[in-house]
């Protein structure tokens, strides 16, 4: 069986950050996205993994390499532009050839894996396993209808759902796919549907067998979701202490300070992360905050955010909350006259100031 991550697309949700980063590289708990996939394919035993690239397929290749450091071999498959998820699977003929696959959103997290619905996947015979999730906004995915547990239709982002189940970004296939990939027509918005691909299997009588999950799942195409993945995820971590903490600190709670981090006179309360290099000082650090590497927090409050690379955090008036900082950003105070808020943002920023 092999492994199919898709990596490609735009990601206008989560502008201005993928306006110069992949989506699927913006970290969670300092890791990743595209990371766990790669992660939860190889957990279940599946190491040979072709990764869709689009515009920024240099980043991601950079970031993931040859897949040596998980021990699976990854090829990467270059669209040419985001044509849907069915052209994807299409243009990924040659590479999966004519074996079973798993095809894997690379902006899901799956929090228990993949590994049970691999084993299901094998022992059903099916010609394709989707997973289902009950939501409470499915217009925002492709919806299923089951009857007597079988799937009776699929629409993507229906204005009507026909039922609260949405389609979890991970897939099993046998090579039927390939037929129905071939046979559909692009969507309204010109796109090559993968639900569509799986209708057409279900209205030619392949077996499609539905899994309902009942455990934590995510799209991160949005800000809050990945505020929520961040969360998820930070519970999971262990507690490690690697970085450079003064006596007059206090780390409370599961906490990571990687290597080179300093942090002095703060207060750090966990679940939370403070990546390589990073200085924290006379500062608080709440749950379920992702500081990444070379950041400088300094008199100042932040919690429940996932603050990016090289940023700089200096004596703000009040507490960031909610908050994506992307690399490189400078939040701080000014004693210039007049006073007044300086700002230097990117197109389809938001700020909300108090
Ligand atoms: O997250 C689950 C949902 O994912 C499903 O419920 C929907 O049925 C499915 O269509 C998909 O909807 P999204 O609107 O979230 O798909 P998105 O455009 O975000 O693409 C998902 C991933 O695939 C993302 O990592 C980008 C990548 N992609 C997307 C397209 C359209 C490609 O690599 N190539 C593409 O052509």
């Amino acid at each position: 069986m092999k492994g199919l991550i898709l990596s490609g697309g735009t990601g206008t949700r989560l502008r201005p950050i993928t306006y110069t980063s992949a989506k699927q590289l913006v970290p969670v708990a300092n890791k990743p996205i595209l990371f766990y996939a790669i992660e939860t394919i190889q957990d279940a035993g599946i190491t040979d993994i072709g990764i869709v690239i689009g515009d920024t397929g240099e980043e991601v290749k950079a970031a993931v390499g040859d897949g040596d450091r998980w021990g699976v071999k990854v090829t990467y498959i270059e669209q040419e532009s985001p044509l849907g998820l069915a052209h994807a699977v299409k243009i990924a003929h040659d590479f999966i050839e004519d074996d079973d696959f798993v095809m894997y959103l690379g902006d899901n997290l799956v929090k228990e894996g993949i590994n049970g619905l691999v084993k299901e996947f094998k022992q059903t015979n099916c010609n394709c396993q989707i997973l289902l999730s009950h939501v409470k906004d499915p217009q925002r995915f492709g919806v299923a209808e089951l009857s007597n547990g079988k799937v009776i239709g699929l629409v993507e982002k229906p204005k009507e759902p026909k039922s609260d189940l949405a389609l979890v970004g991970v897939y099993m296939f046998d090579k039927s796919i390939f037929e129905a990939v071939n046979a559909i027509k692009p969507s309204r918005r010109n796109e090559l549907e993968i639900t569509d691909a799986i209708q057409y299997l279900i209205d030619k009588r392949y077996v499609v067998h539905p899994h309902i999950i009942d455990g934590w799942w995510k799209d991160t195409g949005k800000l809050e979701d990945l505020l929520e993945a961040n969360r998820i995820m930070l519970e999971l971590i262990d507690e490690r202490i690697d970085g450079n903490v003064d006596d007059k600190t206090q780390v409370l709670g599961k906490v990571i300070v990687e290597k080179g981090a300093v942090i002095k006179e703060s207060i750090i309360r966990g679940p939370a992360i403070i990546g390589y290099n990073s200085e924290i000082v006379n500062s608080y650090v709440g749950p379920f905050t992702s500081i990444h590497d070379n950041v400088k927090i300094k008199e100042s409050e932040v919690e429940h955010s996932i603050i990016l690379a090289d940023c700089l955090i200096n004596d703000i008036g009040s507490r960031i909350e909610d908050t994506l900082l992307g690399r490189n950003v400078k939040v701080h105070k000014s004693d210039t006259k007049p006073k007044a808020y300086r700002l230097m943002v990117g197109d389809n920023s938001e700020i909300e100031v108090i």
